[in-house]
């Protein structure tokens, strides 16, 4: 009987020289396959006498299973290589410098709330953050707008169904609730900011249904209306980079501050534009005022030990300001080409000793 040491050879021979997966298989086939060479060999078996027979089959056995193991080794050495050659294909080179024509934008609500942040962090304000979805109570009655008050109505409150327990639900329709909850759960003194969405049912140019509000609240027992009005103007002539920024208090009313007031800026309207500055016409863009005690004591502090202040900010307000976008509506429309004009590049970190926007 012949051999199989030649044949051995010449199909690991041939394992070897297989090119890719394709070439490999097709010889997988050719050898071992229903029609292939070895399995040709072990259908020849039955006519031998049964010494020859199983002496044979026992070294076709061997056979096949070395030529097996060649396919396995062989396939894992092409799939190692053809990985090899594609991350040397796909190489890049991290340290080079972004493109800014391919990179992403950021929104200028992001860009607003860094900036804002970075202001008031410099000024001692910490970040706080409260849930969107706020039940009636925050959202209202802890501020001093009990069930009924008209002030509810003004809101355009969008109303969620009860919670399981028969809590009442709203979308927050202001940023005041998170004054509520960090008043419950941290000891005054207190010196936070509170950036996030709000809702109110309302769509025309200068309204959306969602928007974006930045709360401040400052607890702690010498706090007074003085260090309200520093710590605005201190911010409104840094956030419009305007360093003789005229700023107004204007007595108002929100049920939660007493007194309360709105602040302007000044600036001037001419043929369809706005420029701030020193120009005599004034624009309204916070609410603001010191914590009314009854708030404080809903939220369990000591009205007759603490006071603050605390305001609230629309920002998309204060960003259509600063960077001239005329129209509130189209911060949500999702444009690539709006956002590639009114939008920043990433990587450039809003920050006081660079200047808040390069
Ligand atoms: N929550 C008020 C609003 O949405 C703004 C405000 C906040 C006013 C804090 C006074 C103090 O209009």
């Amino acid at each position: 009987m012949d051999s199989l040491d030649g044949l051995k050879a010449e199909l690991l021979a041939a394992v070897t020289a297989a090119a890719d997966g394709a070439a490999l298989e097709e010889f997988r086939v050719a050898a071992l396959g229903k029609k292939g060479r070895i399995t040709g060999l072990m259908k020849q078996l039955g006519s031998l006498d049964p010494e020859a027979r199983k002496e044979r089959g026992a070294a076709l056995n061997q056979l096949k299973d070395d030529i097996a193991a060649a396919l396995d080794a062989r396939q894992t050495a092409l799939r190692a290589a053809a990985l090899a050659a594609r991350l040397e294909a796909e190489r890049i080179d991290v340290s080079l410098p972004i493109r800014p024509e391919v990179t992403g934008r950021i929104h200028p609500i992001s860009q607003t709330i860094d900036e804002l942040t970075a202001i008031f962090a410099d000024m001692g304000f910490s970040v706080a953050q409260g849930p969107d979805i706020e039940d009636d109570f925050n959202n209202f009655t802890a501020l001093n707008i009990p069930p009924e008050h008209p002030a509810r109505q003004m809101h355009d409150t969008f109303y969620l169904p009860d919670a399981a327990d028969g809590t009442k639900r709203v979308l927050r329709t202001h940023t005041s609730p998170v004054q509520v909850r960090t008043m419950r759960s941290v000891k005054p003194p207190i010196r936070i900011i509170a950036p996030g969405r709000t809702f109110r049912s309302d769509y025309d140019m200068t309204h959306t249904p969602m928007f974006h509000q930045v709360e401040g609240l400052v607890i702690d027992e010498a706090t007074h209306m003085g260090h309200l009005k520093g710590c605005l103007i201190e911010f409104c002539r840094a956030f419009f980079d305007v360093d003789d920024l005229p700023v107004r208090f204007r007595p108002s009313f929100f049920p939660f501050t007493e007194p309360s007031a709105e602040v302007d800026i000044g600036c001037a309207r001419e043929r369809g534009t706005l420029k701030l500055g020193n120009y005599g016409d004034w624009l309204e863009i916070l609410g603001c005022g010191m914590v009314h005690p009854k708030v404080l004591e809903m939220s369990g502090i000591d009205s007759t030990r603490y006071q603050g202040f605390a305001f609230g900010m629309g920002i998309e307000r204060i960003a259509m300001l600063k960077y001239g976008i005329p129209d509130l509506r189209t911060f949500f429309e999702a444009d690539l080409r709006w956002l590639k004009h009114y939008g920043f590049v990433p990587l450039d970190v809003p920050n006081l000793a660079q200047g808040l926007t390069r």
